[in-house]
């Protein structure tokens, strides 16, 4: 551990989530001196947080087991007592959700800053002496302006319990990939600290510095800050959406998606990561974070830019949809009453995080068109199907005369007389299926289709059944 020489000693954060949780895990795990406290209003999710056993922690992140063993109520505390632990922190950390607006101004596009907002008048409320406060949530630009503001309107009430009160604004985006949230934390590629406030960033990143060298903590004002993470997340989403109209067009040539992103990929301009053509782009931050830059733009005006970045995401729908319309044109143009297995609902591997999965648009679609689907996931459970889709599962698939669903946790069970495999997430558990065995069980012509390519052809084809790859010219019909 290196010399430390930070005065904070108190950490709290507000919002107990993907980002929350794991983040203050990994800073409690190097910071044997300051005492994490972790609190949420949501007592369900706290209680899973201090559950005995670490099989039941509310969310799955390869590593993150081990590092709660090492650190849970030693100096990392999870609680939903806001007040106690806001009053006694020197440092406040906002991680709560920020989804997208569904009514109201901006609504389908700019960011629902009600829990922020509570945030910020929390730690009005009950902060003591100076307090830092840090937003962790990806915000739109200029949300530190309506923080400082709450924050400030309480300073000037100097007198309020006889305190004094004061603090200080800063922007720390996360970047944690879900599923590899802990090596993000342990090994990030940067860390971004933005604001005005020499003494507050300097505690900030000498916590950093406990186990992040120096050359990786990047200093910027607020507002770079906090577009620096609305940006990284569009490039990337853009990489995605790039990689997914090239496939379409693969699929019309007769090239390989493959075999295009490997070769692009080789250019050391472009690198190779972020060019795996799949379903569409999920998770809580893509969608989210354009649609804010989308509105941001519009705000100021920047129509084609604006347009520029919205064709990201309409782009990311038109994939989704495109692979629903494909599996109902290929099983002879209806999927009523057909059998489908799908593999995988998590909006990617290693996670049992299904926001904004494009599993969830279609099956919703399949699901309309009649289709009854027996979905697997090795960490999404039922419920959470069931809230993503909005329908109930089945009681009795086999006799429902309608569109309908179960979840089916046996994988030996999940091939009897299917009529198609939909292969949506790309799980390891999927990449060695025997389809010779499984084969027997399917109803003929039988179709897989597998939008993360990464099903073994050939093994599917010598099996008897038919398969389309997403971005492969050449597929293949018995
Ligand atoms: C993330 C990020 O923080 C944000 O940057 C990103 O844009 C989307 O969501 P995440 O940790 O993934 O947050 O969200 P989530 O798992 O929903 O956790 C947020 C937590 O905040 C929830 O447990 C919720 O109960 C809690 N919360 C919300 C509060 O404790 N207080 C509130 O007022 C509101
Ligand atoms: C993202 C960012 O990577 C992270 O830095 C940010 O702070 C939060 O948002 P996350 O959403 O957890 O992380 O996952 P990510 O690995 O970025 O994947 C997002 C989506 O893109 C997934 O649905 C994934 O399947 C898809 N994807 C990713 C592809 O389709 N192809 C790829 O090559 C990479």
């Amino acid at each position: 551990m290196k010399n430390i020489k930070y005065k904070t000693r108190k950490i709290c954060c507000i919002g107990a989530g993907y980002v929350g949780g794991p983040t203050m895990a990994v800073i409690a795990s190097h910071c044997k001196n300051i005492s994490v406290n972790v609190v949420d209003i949501n007592e369900k999710r706290i209680n899973s947080w201090n559950s005995h056993s670490l099989d039941n922690l509310p969310i799955y992140e390869p590593g993150l087991k081990e590092v709660i063993k090492k650190t849970r109520n030693i100096n990392l505390f999870f609680s939903t007592d806001i007040k106690n632990a806001i009053s006694k922190s020197d440092m406040v950390f906002i991680s709560v959700n920020t989804p997208t607006k569904l009514k109201g101004f901006g609504a389908g596009y700019a960011s629902d800053l009600k829990w922020v907002e509570e945030s910020a008048r929390q730690v009005a409320k009950y902060s003591k002496g100076h307090t830092i406060v840090i937003e962790k949530s990806t915000l739109p630009v200029k949300t530190a302006e309506l923080i400082k503001t709450i924050l400030e309107a309480q300073s000037e009430n100097k007198h309020s319990k006889g305190t004094k009160k004061s603090f200080s604004v800063l922007s720390n985006p996360e970047f944690l990939s879900e599923g590899n949230a802990i090596d993000d934390l342990e090994n990030p590629d940067r860390v971004l600290i933005g604001g005005d406030d020499e003494y507050s960033i300097n505690e900030l990143e000498q916590i950093y510095r406990t186990w992040i060298s120096k050359n990786k903590i990047l200093r910027t004002n607020l507002w770079s800050s906090e577009l620096s993470k609305l940006s990284a997340n569009a490039f990337l989403a853009q990489r995605i959406s790039s990689i997914n109209s090239i496939s379409a067009i693969c699929e019309k040539t007769g090239a390989d998606i493959k075999e295009v992103s490997k070769a692009i990929g080789l250019d050391k301009r472009i690198g190779n990561r972020f060019l795996s053509a799949g379903p569409g782009f999920g998770g809580s931050c893509f969608k989210k974070d354009i649609l804010n830059l989308v509105y941001l733009c519009r705000y100021y005006g920047l129509k084609e830019v604006s347009d520029y970045w919205e064709q990201v995401v309409l782009l990311n729908n038109w994939q989704r949809n495109r692979i629903s319309s494909l599996v109902v044109k290929k099983l002879f143009g209806t999927v009523s009453l057909k059998k489908i297995a799908i593999l995988g609902f998590a909006f990617k591997a290693n996670t049992n995080d299904v926001r904004e999965a494009a599993a969830i648009n279609i099956t919703k679609d399949l699901i309309e068109n009649g289709a009854k689907l027996l979905i697997h996931d090795p960490k999404v459970n039922s419920e959470q199907i069931e809230t993503a889709i909005d329908l109930k599962c089945s009681d009795d698939i086999d006799n429902s005369n309608q569109g309908s669903w179960i979840f089916q946790e046996d994988f030996n069970k999940l091939f009897f007389e299917i009529d198609a495999v939909l292969v949506l997430t790309e799980w390891n558990d999927y990449k060695s299926i025997r389809w010779d065995i499984y084969s027997k069980n399917m109803r003929k012509p039988a179709w897989v289709f597998d939008t993360r390519n990464i099903i073994d052809k050939e093994k599917v084809i010598s099996s008897g059944l038919n398969y389309w790859g997403l971005g492969d010219g050449n597929n293949f019909e018995n």
